[in-house]
């Protein structure tokens, strides 16, 4: 018998809660498919109380949604398909970004497992893309709808976090190094076109360098006027963690940011990612 999942909303425009469904393999083709449709809706859907996943129990539950991507393109993982994010000192992805975009088949689906979370702060907001097109007026939508952006992994907001005063373990310089290991650059359309719901989202966040066709000072101004739209807090949603939650999103519509609040605390996720599509723009 399939279970009964209840999903409920936590924001007008993103985020809602499933529960009465215990992750892991074999959920069957209902379940995963009533599973879709709310992540499909709404964008990020977060379960609480799943702490008897392991990464294999994740794998499985992540495998009925689609194709597992390797861990990172750079980062040597030591697992073939987990990416364990783990930072003391505050350390973590803040700043707004979808997973990935600088390579061409950005992933379609992430989904995060809260390991250790620290006694207060780091949180994570999510900002609905979709939503944030959507509400732009007609001649912002002029602008994007033909524009073209490079992503790439050579970003900023590694070399923001860098606190020269610091003593932090060296373990965060060799991640950055890491990550920025083989250079990535690649170019997606500003608008795209949900591959599964038709909707146009914005492909934005902190892996754009520049847009084809204007200079650095231009992209960087539009650039922000851009993500100031994305991130308004209306379109956003912020998660609370605790141990054994899951959070799992469709980074072809959102970007997150996870907020470095947490002092010398211990914060650890773990995160697969699903294989996607080239963003394709509405010009096909
Ligand atoms: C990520 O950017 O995928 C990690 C988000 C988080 O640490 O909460």
């Amino acid at each position: 018998t399939p279970t009964e999942l209840t999903v409920t909303r936590l924001g007008g425009r993103i985020g809602a809660r499933i529960d009465g469904v215990r992750l892991g393999a074999d959920l069957g083709d209902q379940t995963v498919a009533q599973i879709r449709q709310a992540l499909l809706r709404h964008k990020v859907v977060f379960f609480r109380g799943q702490g008897h996943l392991d990464d294999e129990g994740q794998i499985a539950f992540a495998e009925q949604l689609g194709t597992l991507t390797t861990a990172h393109p750079t980062v040597n993982t030591g697992s073939a398909h987990v990416l364990s994010l783990a930072a003391t000192q505050g350390m973590a992805a803040n700043s707004w970004h979808t997973d990935v975009t600088f390579v061409d088949h950005v992933p379609a689906i992430s989904i995060l497992r809260g390991v250790t979370i620290p006694p207060y702060g780091g949180t994570t907001n999510w900002a609905n893309t979709v939503a944030a097109y959507d509400a732009l007026p007609r001649p912002l939508k002029s602008l994007v709808d033909g524009l073209w952006a490079v992503h790439t992994n050579e970003y900023d907001y590694v070399a923001d976090s860098e606190d020269p005063e610091s003593d932090g373990p060296d373990r965060d310089a060799l991640d950055r190094q890491q990550f920025r290991s083989t250079y990535y650059e690649t170019e997606h359309p500003v608008v795209r076109v949900h591959p599964e719901t038709g909707e146009r989202a914005l492909v934005l966040g902190h892996f754009v360098k520049r847009f084809i066709g204007l200079n650095s000072s231009e992209s960087t101004a539009i650039f922000q006027l851009l993500q100031n739209r994305v991130t308004k807090l209306e379109n956003t949603v912020r998660w609370q963690w605790q141990q054994g939650d899951v959070a799992m999103w469709d980074n072809r519509a959102t970007q997150h940011y996870a907020v470095a609040d947490f002092d010398n605390h211990r914060r650890e996720v773990r995160r697969v990612t699903l294989v996607g599509d080239v963003p394709v723009g509405i010009d096909g």
